[in-house]
């Protein structure tokens, strides 16, 4: 297999990108032949579709200047951020994780890099239809898969890897399950990144600074390309990703099975003593042995002296012998499914880390979490051991 760099001039906004590297290529001395991948840099494929940005022509707005606060960011480029992504899902200073449409993206896939001094280059608009037009318009007649590619880092790895954000004429993914171990056992699990691992090797040559080299040819793969391919890069839910799943909050929707304790916790809704807030909150508690103990809020003319609905409902357990709880199912007047208070997340996680918290409204909506998901580090008896 060989991977060669494609040089060219420099790219400018409104560029035809396909005739621009079909020059690159020409002063390479190269041509593209049936089956060859070629790999464009999604910073050029931006830069041609005049993605570019003078950051002195952005207002940022409040949301932006408090993220900008927050993160160590230009409040300028907080903004665009904003407008680029659907969610800001968190961060370190300088740089924050998006997420647009399913995918996650350092600061929405906006570059300082390889834009002119005060912009900045946006994520391309299209790159499948992209990666299509640069196939079509390139070798017209010749079996040509195109990929546009990025670099992205790997949790507590230091360095990019290659990744691809569209491609056309191959599939991204290919399915190795099936496929049996050097033991003669079935693969499981396993599925080959083909089109990363392309830009991977791509970016080898193509380098991310001052070379110009923003594609390549990758000829001699032995990945098929096929005008039929299904190009589409296949993504995964957050909930099925092992990274996301084992740093997220833990909440999830409420999945059946804890119908009864619901219903036990609305009826003690309607006992609740609340004349003073009149913000009902009905908890029922079930124990390992099956049973259910169930009550509302009792407020107090003093206000200091009233008590919530879980700690009624956890004494009344307590007071029967139970001291071993599987879950508790919460309902109140609010409109979103209740969170307990701080004290209840401290006075149920003392009976067990596993108890599941089925936080509910009386729409019908409710969300499922551990206990330790909602009160993680917590305070526990083994610390007063001194
Ligand atoms: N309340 C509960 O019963 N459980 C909670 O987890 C949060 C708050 C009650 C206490 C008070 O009677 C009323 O809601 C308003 O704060």
């Amino acid at each position: 297999m060989q991977v060669l760099g494609i040089k060219t001039d420099l790219i400018n906004p409104g560029d035809n990108l396909a005739k621009a590297l079909q020059k690159g290529l020409q002063d390479c001395g190269l041509s593209l032949q049936d089956g060859d991948i070629l790999v464009v840099s999604e910073s050029v494929v931006a830069t041609a579709e005049g993605r570019v940005v003078d950051l002195d022509d952005v207002v940022p707005g409040s949301k932006a200047r408090a993220l900008a606060l927050r993160y160590d960011k230009d409040p300028r480029e907080m903004e665009l951020i904003l407008r680029e992504s659907d969610l800001v899902v968190g961060g370190i200073p300088g740089v924050v994780l998006t997420m647009n449409q399913g995918s996650l993206f350092p600061n929405a896939g906006i570059d300082h890099s390889n834009a002119p001094p005060g912009h900045v280059v946006l994520f391309p608009s299209d790159p499948h239809k992209t990666a299509a037009e640069i196939a079509a318009g390139i070798a017209p007649g010749k079996r040509i898969g195109v990929i546009i590619g990025d670099s992205r880092t790997h949790p507590l790895r230091l360095g990019c890897v290659g990744v691809a954000l569209a491609c056309h004429g191959l599939e991204p993914v290919e399915d190795a399950r099936g496929q049996k171990d050097l033991y003669g056992r079935p693969l499981l699990i396993t599925r080959k990144a083909v089109a990363d691992n392309l830009v991977s090797a791509a970016q080898i040559v193509m380098g991310e600074g001052d070379e110009s080299i923003p594609a390549a040819i990758i000829r001699g793969s032995p990945v098929k390309v096929r005008k039929d391919a299904a190009c589409e890069i296949p993504r995964i839910a957050p909930e099925e990703c092992m990274y996301l799943g084992a740093l997220s909050s833990g909440l999830r929707p409420y999945a059946g099975g804890y119908d009864d304790l619901i219903r036990s916790a609305v009826e003690a809704r309607d006992r609740a003593y609340a004349p003073y807030s009149g913000f009902r909150v009905g908890a029922a508690l079930l124990s390992r042995s099956g049973r259910v103990f169930s009550a509302g809020n009792v407020e107090n003319a003093s206000s200091g002296a009233g008590i919530c609905a879980e700690r009624n409902a956890l004494g009344r357990a307590l007071a029967a012998g139970e001291r071993d709880f599987l879950a508790i199912a919460i309902t109140s007047d609010a409109r979103r499914p209740v969170p307990p208070c701080g004290i209840c997340r401290q006075s149920l996680i003392e009976f067990g880390e596993e108890i599941e918290v089925i936080m509910c409204n009386l729409a019908g909506e409710a969300r499922v979490a551990k206990i330790s998901d909602l009160l993680p580090n917590p305070f526990k008896g083994d610390l007063l051991k001194r």
